[in-house]
């Protein structure tokens, strides 16, 4: 029997719009994992004129009878999950162990990856990757040295906290005085400050592979939410400017504990021109008017950094790629809206290199890539009340027929605006959704 299960992904660089989906299909969900990443995404809700930005708890959290998990996958920083709970209480939203729920075998993000990630950033100068300095990468490096990672399961057992830190420390404490010239940080402090994080968060602790499993048995529907974008996957984006994790549906298995057939449905996720935060090549970006234009309009300033976003247009070569790295089955275009008023809109079709049209898309690639463009009509009205696809301009329409054609997926939802009204089902088949 097919599941019914669903997994939202980005298919650009970030930041594509997956918090507003997310919500969406929650209501029909009884699970809503993240599975990669952590406290480097910013997933934005909006209802009526409240804004809800989250990093770590996933963006289930306003439903009833939703399970929202953070599963083995993510880089989980306990110091800013407890600020969002506390901060989302202060709004009347209580999240505890009756909706959500964290996996024991998270690797635990610890001070010393937030100060290794922002010297080594700092070191790097002009050749920096522009990290959200959370400290991922240096999370996720021990997690696979193995024998200097921290799990959640440890925060709950002060015991091995304090043994284990007494180990890590002092290693961390010589790389750190040894390339940057910091100040030791103390095991016992250290060990103190995580085992009340571990005191606060323990009634949530779990085996969350075990409980997504058998409720995958059980037929009960499970969304996948992804967190950054597929370009910035660590071993299919654009390496070396990625970040550390599987951030495609092809994640979902590892960083879920469940099978690859679990992953149900994929929606990817697209905005209708490209941004990017943090260096890195971008072939379609605008660092002209144009991207400053898209960057006013979108609103394109980090949810987690703060940062300006680079700005450019819709990139179908490098989408094409990603939707058929996820096996995606359909695609959610957001903010169309920003594009109105502009007199034409360009779409990168390909990339040449070296003379020659590259037939595959080769993220080693990007860096010497020339992108080719389209260019199609833009159009003057603002989009933000429109409610069927019929009602959009016809050059809007035109444009988003012609994203299906390029990147080889149906377009079913079209966002045009952050608020949950300001959405378009255009033929989608996500069960529940349309
Ligand atoms: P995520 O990381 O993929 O969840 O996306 P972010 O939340 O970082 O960034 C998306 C931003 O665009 C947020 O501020 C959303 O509220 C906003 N947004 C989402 N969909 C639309 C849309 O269709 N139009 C406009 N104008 N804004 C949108
Ligand atoms: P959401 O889930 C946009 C980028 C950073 C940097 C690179 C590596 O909101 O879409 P890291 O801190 O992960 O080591 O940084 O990845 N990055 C994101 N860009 N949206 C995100 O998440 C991102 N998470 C990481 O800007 O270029
Ligand atoms: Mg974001």
């Amino acid at each position: 029997m097919q599941n019914r299960n669903v997994t939202v992904i980005g298919l650009q660089w970030g930041d594509e719009g997956k918090g507003k989906i997310v919500d969406a299909l929650a209501k029909s969900c009884r699970y809503v994992v993240r599975y990669c990443g952590g406290a480097n995404a910013g997933h934005t809700v909006v209802v009526g004129n409240e804004k809800f930005a989250l990093h770590l708890i996933p963006c289930g959290f306003l439903h009833k009878g939703v399970m929202n998990v953070v599963a083995n996958g993510v880089a989980f920083d306990p110091g800013v999950a407890l600020e969002e709970i506390a901060a989302l209480g202060r709004r009347g939203i209580t999240l505890d162990a009756s909706n959500l729920l964290i996996s024991a075998a998270a690797n635990v993000v610890m001070p010393y990856h937030k100060l290794e990630d922002s010297l080594s950033e700092r070191q790097l100068g002009d050749g920096k990757i522009g990290t959200t300095a959370r400290g991922i990468g240096p999370c996720y490096a021990d997690r696979a040295y193995r024998m200097t990672a921290i799990r959640v399961a440890d925060l709950v057992n002060p015991d091995a906290l304090r043994k284990k830190l007494q180990t890590i420390l002092p290693i961390k404490n010589a790389i750190l005085a040894a390339l940057y010239q910091a100040q030791p940080l103390d095991a016992e402090k250290t060990a103190q400050e995580y085992i009340e994080y571990g005191r606060q968060l323990a009634p949530m602790v779990c085996n969350a592979g075990a409980l997504l499993r058998r409720a995958a048995a059980r037929g009960e529907r499970i969304m996948f939410e992804g967190g950054q974008g597929s370009m910035l996957d660590v071993d299919h984006g654009t390496h070396p400017f990625v970040t550390s994790s599987s951030v495609t549906a092809c994640g979902v298995s590892p960083g879920a504990g469940v099978p690859p057939s679990a992953v149900g449905q994929v929606v990817g996720l697209i905005k209708a021109y490209s941004t990017r935060v943090g260096a890195g090549p971008f072939p379609t970006e605008q660092a002209n008017p144009t991207g400053d234009r898209l960057r006013q309009r979108g609103r394109e300033y980090g949810t987690t950094t703060g940062r300006p976003r680079r700005c450019g247009w819709f990139d179908a070569f490098a989408v094409r790629y990603a939707a058929e790295l996820s096996g995606v089955f359909e695609l959610a275009l957001s903010l169309l809206d920003v594009l109105s008023g502009l007199k034409e809109v360009k779409v990168c079709t390909a990339y040449r290199a070296g003379g020659e049209v590259l037939q595959d898309y080769d993220p080693d690639a990007v860096a010497a890539a020339e992108p080719v463009y389209e260019t199609l009509p833009g159009w003057a009205e603002e989009l933000g009340d429109c409610r069927t696809f019929e009602q959009l301009p016809k050059a809007a329409q035109a444009y988003v027929k012609r994203i299906e054609q390029l990147v080889g997926r149906p377009v079913g939802v079209i966002s045009i605006g952050p608020e949950r009204s300001q959405t378009i089902l255009h033929n989608t088949r996500i069960e529940d959704l349309a």
